[in-house]
């Protein structure tokens, strides 16, 4: 066997990802279980049999159509208009991250996130040569405003990443704690000769919104901090990024598109590392297309949130902890082996996530169907001795969250 040189920081890594298991009841990676009507999967196609008609041309670097329909749609979404240029996207919103960090992260320079969140950020920085510090987060997975401000003072990160809600525990973020954390990173990025005489630069500040939708009744969305200005009509916030994506509330999954919206200069920023064409002729076509049908595409997307209220609290009426969540997954628990809970439920056909905190398992929120499978099988393999949860301690807890 040949001996390649892969990067030495790179040895004993393994690719990321959940299993791909095919198994009749799939509710491990977030995704909407609600596939796209015939009507839309036509005009899809149809878009795509035109784009492929000039599939000997590069597609469009810029994208400007698509980014108009972004903006678009966070405007209906959000109440939240934003030019095309604050729009930025990619291939998922990891691509999306990925470029924030290739353009202001690197050697030398720091990511900074609170833990337990997605386990891809780690990945992100070392692609990028990006060193990553977390800080804890608080018991009940919110996030400490002063401890965040301490680690930014003292690491003076180029990039701080916050997922609200946060995966794997479903916790969105007050609008004020984001504005705190906002106020403490200004001026207290990496030092940069560049940036003038003091050489001070703000940290930015990424909100990852990929399951920003599923959020519940009046939790805001960090976009409306794009529209403050100062009194002179710049950006009150020009070191804010928001992520969100098409694959989970949308559920295009498979289109793999996810985008920005920021203020342009940190957008141009963007452009600047993005790989020329990154964002094939097809994928623009077929996003312009599924944005079309947004409305119908994110029908399902309250009944989900009914769906994952109503697991919750049978969850909790089992004797479980079950966190409150603002996105389409919960976690629950905690079991003294979640991994054999894990396999009896795959054993009955029924796929989640070992994932978060020691003890605890992420299942997300299925059809109908799916959940009455996922409550029979956890009723079956929890039924007896040592999965029960403890009815003397802290599982019936009513909510720690
Ligand atoms: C918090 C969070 N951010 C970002 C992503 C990436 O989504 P995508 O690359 O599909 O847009 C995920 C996917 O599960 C996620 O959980």
């Amino acid at each position: 066997m040949t001996v390649l040189p892969l990067r030495p920081d790179l040895h004993g890594c393994e690719p990321y990802g959940a299993p791909e298991l095919d198994v009749p009841v799939r509710l491990n990676v977030n995704e909407n279980p609600y596939a796209p009507s015939p009507a839309v999967v036509a005009d899809i196609a149809a878009a795509a049999g035109r784009a492929a008609a000039g599939l000997n041309r590069y597609p469009d670097r810029d994208f400007p159509d698509l980014r108009a329909a972004l903006a678009d749609y966070l405007a209906a979404e959000s109440g939240v208009r934003l030019d095309w240029q604050q729009i930025w996207a990619a291939n998922g919103s990891n691509e999306v991250m990925t470029h924030v960090l290739q353009a202001f992260g690197g050697p030398g320079r720091t990511c900074l996130s609170f833990t337990p969140t997605y386990s891809m950020y780690p990945e992100y920085a070392r692609d990028t040569f990006t060193r990553y510090v977390t800080g804890p987060r608080r018991e009940d997975f919110t996030v400490d405003v002063d401890a965040v401000a301490a680690a930014i003072a003292r690491e003076h990160p180029a990039v701080v990443i916050l997922a609200s809600p946060n995966n794997p525990t479903g916790t969105a973020l007050p609008l004020d704690d984001v504005v705190a954390i906002l106020e403490a990173a200004r001026g207290q990025g990496p030092v940069d000769a560049a940036a003038g005489d003091d050489g001070a630069t703000d940290c930015v500040v990424v909100i990852d919104e990929a399951y920003a939708e599923f959020r519940r009744p009046g939790v805001p969305s960090a976009l409306e901090l794009l529209e403050r200005t100062d009194g002179d009509g710049a950006p009150r916030y020009p070191h804010l990024a928001v992520t969100r994506t098409m694959s989970k509330a949308f559920g295009m999954a498979g289109l793999r598109l996810g985008y920005l919206a920021a203020c342009q200069q940190l957008v141009d920023a963007l452009r600047i590392v993005r790989l020329p064409y990154h964002l094939s002729a097809l994928t623009q076509a077929a996003a312009l297309a599924a944005l079309d049908h947004r409305d119908e595409l994110m029908s399902q997307v309250a009944s989900l949130r009914d769906e994952r209220d109503r697991l919750v609290s049978w969850l909790r009426a089992q004797g479980w902890t079950a966190y409150d969540s603002d996105s389409n997954f919960v976690l629950f628990g905690p079991f003294t082996d979640r991994r054999a809970v894990w396999q009896g439920l795959l054993d009955r056909g029924v796929l989640i996530r070992v994932v978060g905190p020691e003890g605890y398992l992420r299942v997300c929120v299925g059809t109908p169907a799916e959940m009455a499978d996922f409550r029979t099988a956890l009723t079956a393999v929890t039924s007896d001795g040592p999965h029960q949860p403890d009815r003397n301690g802290q599982n019936l807890e009513e909510n720690p969250a």
